[in-house]
């Protein structure tokens, strides 16, 4: 595994400065909702459902949505971005929602940690496009990435990715195509617009469909 040294994150980590209240809020709860390496052996990741990882989950929007109509599941909530962690665990804490851990940082600190074939679905929502031929290497969607979540998926687990970027559709396209342990939904193939009613509009998603852009959705089985 390479060295945390080794782990590039591109984009942004920090935003405004926390506000008194919010730090207040980081000292109070943070370690009661956000994950450590140490707790992926507890066995309380053992007693849920269902396990549900969302990466790069923004305002965490479909994650509360999601986490609240399925009391009884996991969901494992990361970002990079400390700000929108903060506002999550806000959301958590206002409306108590006891089944989300927090991960307040880059997915590939962490991914080879969980247990294989752990997760029954994992979402991408819109991940960052990195539009520019020189900043390819950026996308979180690389060969190595998706070694990583097909051995933590379960046995025909689910990857659902969307997005409204024509460069992003086309890499998932070839990303996808270039192996063959992942098989796209077969009857749905990718289809524009036709985002599944359990997941809610998340802001990436609403700002597309503002400027009338299509947004597409990719399922994909593990095999
Ligand atoms: C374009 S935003 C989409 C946010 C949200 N999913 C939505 O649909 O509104 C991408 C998000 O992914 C996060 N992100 C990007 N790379 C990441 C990584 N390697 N690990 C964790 N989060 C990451 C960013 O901080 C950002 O919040």
């Amino acid at each position: 595994m390479n060295s945390k040294s080794e782990i590039y994150f591109y984009g942004r980590r920090k935003g405004r400065k926390i506000s008194p209240t919010n730090l207040k809020l980081l000292n109070d709860s943070s370690y009661k909702f956000y994950l450590r390496h140490d707790h992926l052996d507890e066995s309380k990741l053992k007693n849920y459902n269902k396990n549900i990882l969302e990466i790069g989950f923004g305002n965490g929007e479909n994650l509360v949505n999601m986490s609240l109509k399925n009391p009884n599941d996991l969901f494992i909530a990361c970002d990079a971005y400390n700000n929108a962690c903060v506002k999550l665990l806000k959301q958590i804490v206002m409306k108590n929602i006891q089944n989300i851990k927090i991960w307040p940082d880059n997915i590939n600190l962490i991914i080879k940690k969980f247990k294989k074939n752990f997760f029954d679905l994992i979402l991408i929502l819109h991940p960052d496009p990195w539009p520019k031929k020189k900043h390819v290497k950026r996308r979180l969607l690389q060969q190595s990435f998706l070694d990583d979540i097909n051995r933590i998926l379960k046995h025909e687990g689910k990857l659902v990715i969307s997005t409204d970027h024509d460069e992003m559709k086309s890499w998932i396209i070839k990303q996808f195509q270039e192996r063959n342990d992942f098989l796209l939904e077969k009857d749905k193939t990718y289809f524009e617009n036709k985002k599944p009613q359990w997941i809610i509009n998340t802001k990436y998603t609403n700002k597309a469909l503002k400027k009338n852009k299509v947004v597409n959705w990719f399922f994909f089985k593990k095999s």
